[in-house]
């Protein structure tokens, strides 16, 4: 039986900063090259958040957008959800720093870590406070400065990250439209191929980095790459069964944008066109949880979404995690 309403995402905001870090910059910082960048990644270049910037800066501003894009107020807001693996303080949290900066007086609020995973992650948890009948309109913004943690005499890790902001609205809605599945999932026992240590370091993680470097990120590529291709096409399938759609209803896939051979990979498992799986990677990098909202929001704003399209997002990050979910456009 249909739901008699469920959360729809009624705005969209981004923000990727303005400085820019090209392929042709990190070939003197370490010995790379474009032409090996753009072939085994697909990335051209990423936006990096100036130094005296904080994250939350570049958050608020996305949901701000988000908000208007909604036609809402801040004080509309009942709940943010802001996830992040990269945030500027433990505590306060993202979501608090937002909530004040933009006057959003009424909302509760949290952050969830599921690394890149974490927007689908934030997705479903806001998605339950709406069906249950707890908020009717929530903010999830989703920002990340991998370049604060970034290694850059590592270039195995240096070339694949950037700085961004994506936010939504998520409301009530009651047009048939709105998240109608979503799956989570984390393969606990495969942690150590991807981390980022913060206030303790096993000696291991400590061993793996380079020489006083404890808060970089390290990461086994293959290891990722090899989960990645996998996970990302059996997520989508999942969250399809799960909706009893065919793929031929979906207008677009939103993946997390990592590497385009993943997303290549991911296409061919599918049987899909590389037409329906929305990119940015080119000109962004990898901004972890940020990636799937500002493709979100960038496509909404090229007009190529329309209400009443579906659509699938899907992810997967360090954690392991991984997450898909399915929706009916609701602008
Ligand atoms: N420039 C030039 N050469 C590089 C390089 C760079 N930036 N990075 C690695 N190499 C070299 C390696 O040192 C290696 O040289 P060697 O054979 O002499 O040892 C060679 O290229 C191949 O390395 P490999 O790691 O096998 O490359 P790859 O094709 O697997 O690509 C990644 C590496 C990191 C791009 C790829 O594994 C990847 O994208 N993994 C998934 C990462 C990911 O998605 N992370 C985010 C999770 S949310």
């Amino acid at each position: 039986m249909m739901k008699p309403f469920k959360a729809g995402i009624t705005g969209t905001g981004s923000i990727l900063p303005e400085k820019k870090l090209t392929n042709s910059q990190l070939e003197s910082i370490v010995e790379t090259s474009d032409e090996w960048i753009v072939k085994r990644t697909g990335i051209r270049e990423r936006h990096i958040l100036e130094d005296d910037v904080p994250l939350a800066k570049i958050a608020a501003e996305a949901s701000v957008k988000a908000i208007e894009d909604a036609g809402l107020n801040p004080v509309d807001i009942e709940l943010i959800i802001a996830s992040t693996c990269t945030p500027d303080y433990l505590t306060p949290s993202l979501a608090c720093t937002v909530q004040g900066e933009i006057g959003a007086k009424n909302a509760a609020a949290f952050d969830v870590n599921a690394a890149c995973t974490g927007f689908v992650y934030a997705l479903q948890t806001g998605r339950q406070f709406i069906e249950n009948g707890t908020c009717k309109n929530i903010l999830i913004v989703s920002a990340e400065a991998l370049s604060r943690a970034t290694d850059f005499t590592d270039r195995k890790t240096c070339v694949l990250f950037g700085d961004g902001a994506g936010a939504v609205i998520l409301s009530k809605v009651d047009d048939g439209t709105g998240v109608e599945e979503a799956c989570l999932g984390a393969v606990g026992d495969n942690a150590d191929v991807l981390t980022l240590p913060c206030l303790y370091a096993s000696d291991a993680d400590i061993e793996k980095r380079n020489e006083g470097k404890k808060q970089v990120l390290w990461m086994d590529g293959s290891e990722v790459f090899t989960f990645a291709s996998r996970i990302m096409s059996e997520a989508t399938k999942n969250v399809l069964d799960s909706a009893g759609n065919e793929m031929g209803q979906i207008k677009y896939i939103f993946p997390h944008q990592a590497n385009m051979r993943i997303l290549q990979n991911a296409a061919k498992r599918l049987d899909v066109s590389m037409d329906k799986i929305y990119s940015n990677l080119e000109y962004t990098g990898n901004i972890s949880s940020a990636s799937i909202p500002v493709c979100l929001d960038e496509a909404s704003k090229k007009g190529l979404l329309k209400k009443g399209d579906k659509i699938i997002m899907v992810a997967f990050g360090g954690g392991l995690t991984y997450g898909s979910a399915l929706l009916t456009w609701s602008k």
